[in-house]
This record gives structure tokens, sequence and C-alpha cells, in this order.
């Protein structure tokens, strides 16, 4: 079983900041979206390139190779050439630090 990543204090977070970490052996882009964190496989499912950098905006992050949309919440493709989903992770908060593990 994979254990949960240390991904900083939720205090040193800006709002709309985003962070990779690594979850067994996948990237993680989580993201501090309206005072909630999220994370997403940091990698787009149309071309396979890293999400992290994005824009966020209106609960999805778009990614800047070709603009294809991801809803932060659920991991659905909102936009094409996106069509498959993205894989969440779970993010939980302890003691004001942000963990990121496998959902
Ligand atoms: S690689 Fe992400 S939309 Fe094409």
């Amino acid at each position: 079983m994979i254990e949960r990543v240390y991904a900083g204090k939720a205090d040193d977070w800006a709002e709309g900041e985003q962070r990779a970490v690594t979850v067994g052996e996948d990237s993680v882009v989580v993201i501090r979206y309206e005072g909630q964190f999220y994370a997403l496989k940091n990698l787009c499912t149309h071309q396979a390139v890293p999400l992290l950098g994005g824009e966020v905006a209106d609960g999805k992050i778009a990614c800047e190779k070709h603009g294809g949309k991801f809803e932060l919440s659920t991991g659905k493709a909102r936009a094409l050439p996106a069509v498959k989903p993205v894989k969440l992770y779970q993010v939980t908060l302890e003691g004001g630090s942000v963990l990121v593990g496998v959902l």
C-alpha cells in the first residue's frame, strides 16, 4: 500500500497554487482552488502531457498543449480534445498538513 505523501502545510499554499508530488510512481498535480485541495494525475489523457501549470478556472484545469479540460472534483474530461477522465487522488488535511494518497 502506498503511503500518503506530504505536500506542505495548508497555510503555505496560496489560492490557485499548483505543485507536483510523486505518489508511488506517478506524478500528481495538487491544486488549491477556492480554498479546497484537489489532486489529479499529472498527465493529460489526450497525449500524455503534464497538466501542471495549466490554467485553472471554473473548477477545471486546462491542458496547455491543446486546451483539453478536466474537472478538478471528478477528473472528467470537459473539453475536447480530451475525452478520457484523468485519475484522481485523495487529499486529506491532518494537523494542517496536506497529504496526498491513492483514492
Ligand atoms: S495533450 Fe492535453 S489536450 Fe492534447
